[in-house]
């Protein structure tokens, strides 16, 4: 039996980015997070016959209720393994873990399968890429979402069906009473992905995890199902990490931004830190081809030269530094030395050897002209 997990903590800081915390280099064990989720030095290693695949490498950070933290970078980050491991479904595979993750003041990783799993369901919900592997092409749309929420709450199947019309009415689908029959092949992708979240929602989850939801779909549709997450979320008061290889899209919805690269934070911060003042020329690089949900514009501006490393082959030193603009500036240090995840000011953390000024001013005279 693993500890027991209060998820209402009688203490709960209404903060968005706190950070008080060393987040690297100490050793001493420290006392329990007042944060609702707190993700301290988590690692997920995956051994295969090519080598060992670090995937998530150190990761901290941290999310109170009510606020969204958006997770930030390109595919092959890390950013899917690492909500895999807050949900617990590392659980039993070979991946190896490492680090913690408290959510509610319980401990995930040290805990059992069992009580893993039934905290997954009630507070712990997640939005996948693609709505059609979450949802059952032979049963009914309406019939999904009862079942989802009857797993956790006892109640009759009417019940269940009525919680299934309120949802889907919840996120907009129109006529939901007669809708709620209908298999997911009739509805379309943009009417899956709001089915897909009435499921994921059914049981009023307290830390929502939302992996690329809106990918697929048109910008109009994207900024549709954004405000619908927004309002849910004022309504039930749900922790929200949005997922996203588009800062464009964070930077309009979220408190907090995680920006990944290679398995490691490399910047965290505010919205305002991150997107309008960021310092690691990584980031730059994310911002240059950003979507302007405003402009309704998508073209890739300018991609980042060069591809994500191996996880198996991590570059030595600062993991970006092959694809790094600035690397000459560093003497050396950007292919030989690991840069901390250090505090810029503020609480604004940045993982660069680059001095802070230095990284200000690029950005002012040669970033900020050209985004
Ligand atoms: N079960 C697994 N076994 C081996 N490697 C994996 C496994 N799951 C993910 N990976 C690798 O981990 C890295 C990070 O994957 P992922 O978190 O899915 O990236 P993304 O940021 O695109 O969501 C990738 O290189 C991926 O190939
Ligand atoms: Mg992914």
């Amino acid at each position: 039996m693993g500890p027991t997990i209060d998820l209402h903590p009688s203490t709960s800081s209404t903060g968005s980015f706190v950070s008080t915390t060393v987040l690297e280099g100490g050793a001493a064990p420290r006392p329990a997070p007042t944060a609702f989720l707190e993700v301290r030095d988590l690692s997920v290693h995956f051994p295969t016959d090519d080598g060992l695949v670090r995937a998530v490498d150190g990761l901290s950070f941290q999310l109170e209720k009510g606020k969204t933290l958006g997770i930030v970078g390109e595919s092959g980050s890390g950013k899917s393994v690492t909500s895999l491991a807050i949900l617990g479904l590392h659980k039993g595979t070979r991946a190896q873990l490492g680090g913690e993750v408290w959510l509610g003041g319980g401990e995930l990783i040290a805990a059992s399968k069992e009580e893993v799993r039934r905290l997954r369901g009630q507070e712990m919900a997640m939005i996948f890429q693609d709505p059609l592997s979450a949802l059952h092409p032979y049963f009914t749309v309406g019939s999904q979402i009862a079942e989802a929420y009857r797993i956790h709450n006892k109640v009759s199947r009417k019940a269940g069906r009525a919680r299934a019309v309120e949802m889907l009415d919840r996120v907009g689908i129109p006529t939901p009473d007669k809708r709620v029959d209908d298999y997911p092949h009739q509805f379309s992708g943009g009417m899956r992905q709001r089915a897909m979240i009435a499921m994921s929602l059914s049981c009023n989850p307290e830390l929502l995890i939302a992996d690329e939801p809106t990918t697929a779909l048109d910008v109009t549709v994207q900024a549709q199902i954004l405000d619908l997450m927004r309002d849910l979320q004022k309504e039930f008061g749900s922790a929200i990490i949005m997922i996203t290889h588009d800062l464009g899209v964070v930077a309009e919805f979220a408190d907090d931004i995680l920006v990944m690269y290679a398995g490691k934070g490399i910047e965290y911060g505010t919205v305002g830190d991150v997107f309008y003042r960021p310092e690691h020329p990584y980031t730059w690089g994310l911002l240059s081809s950003v979507t302007r949900l405003d402009r309704l514009r998508q073209e890739r501006l300018k991609p980042i030269a060069g591809a994500p490393p191996s996880l198996i082959n991590v570059p030595s030193g600062c993991a970006f530094h092959p694809r790094c603009p600035y690397e000459p500036l560093t003497g050396g240090r950007g292919s030989s030395e690991v840069p901390l995840l250090a505090d810029a000011g503020n609480g604004h953390l940045v993982r660069c050897h680059l001095a802070p000024e230095q990284r200000q001013q690029i950005f002012l005279e040669q970033v900020k002209p050209i985004l």
